[in-house]
């Protein structure tokens, strides 16, 4: 059970990255806006999960469960809805290389999807704590993937 342990250590780690430039989205509009939104609330959902599996919130299946449902509600074609070609209006991070590569792109947002559902799943069959923090290290996984692909930091 050693590899649940280090992917639930791993997931707090990536969690602090994706979480770290939560409110850089001051000044934005329109369809750049809807999506900062929109990974913010993702973030918010992945926060909430990270506590309780490195215990600094009571740790409750059915949240987990729904904080996924959330995540994966937003990934997705919910997700690559949100960045219609050439949208880069500032303060936008994301990279121009999203419509370059954009079956790559479109792909991470699946595996989001695809990473959330299955968290959700666990976690709505009682499943133990680190099968749950092994699935939730795939789904923080996929956001660092993407962003290191495809968003600049600014
Ligand atoms: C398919 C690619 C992709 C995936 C998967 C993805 N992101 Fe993002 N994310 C982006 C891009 C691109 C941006 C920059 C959007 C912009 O600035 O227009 C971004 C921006 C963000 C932001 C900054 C929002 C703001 O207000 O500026 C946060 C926070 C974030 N993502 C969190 C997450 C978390 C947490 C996950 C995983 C659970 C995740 N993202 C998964 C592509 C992705």
């Amino acid at each position: 059970m050693k590899t649940a342990t280090r992917s639930s250590a791993l997931a707090v780690g990536l969690l602090t990255l994706a979480v770290g430039a939560a409110f850089a989205h001051g000044g934005a509009t329109g369809i750049v806006k809807e999506r900062m939104d929109a990974m913010t609330e993702i973030s918010r959902n992945v926060k909430v999960v990270g506590q309780m599996l490195k215990g600094t919130a009571a740790y409750k299946p059915d949240e987990i469960e729904r904080a996924a449902k959330a995540i994966a509600g937003h990934a997705g074609d919910a997700m690559t809805d949100l960045f219609p070609e050439g949208s880069l209006m500032s303060p936008t991070e994301a990279s121009p290389e999203i419509w370059a590569e954009w079956p790559e792109f479109s792909a991470y947002a699946e595996s989001l999807q695809s990473s959330a559902q299955t968290l959700e799943g666990l976690a709505a069959q009682g499943a133990d704590k680190k099968t749950v923090a092994a699935a939730f290290g795939k789904v923080a996984a996929t956001c660092k993937t993407c962003h290191e692909a495809f968003r600049i930091k600014k």
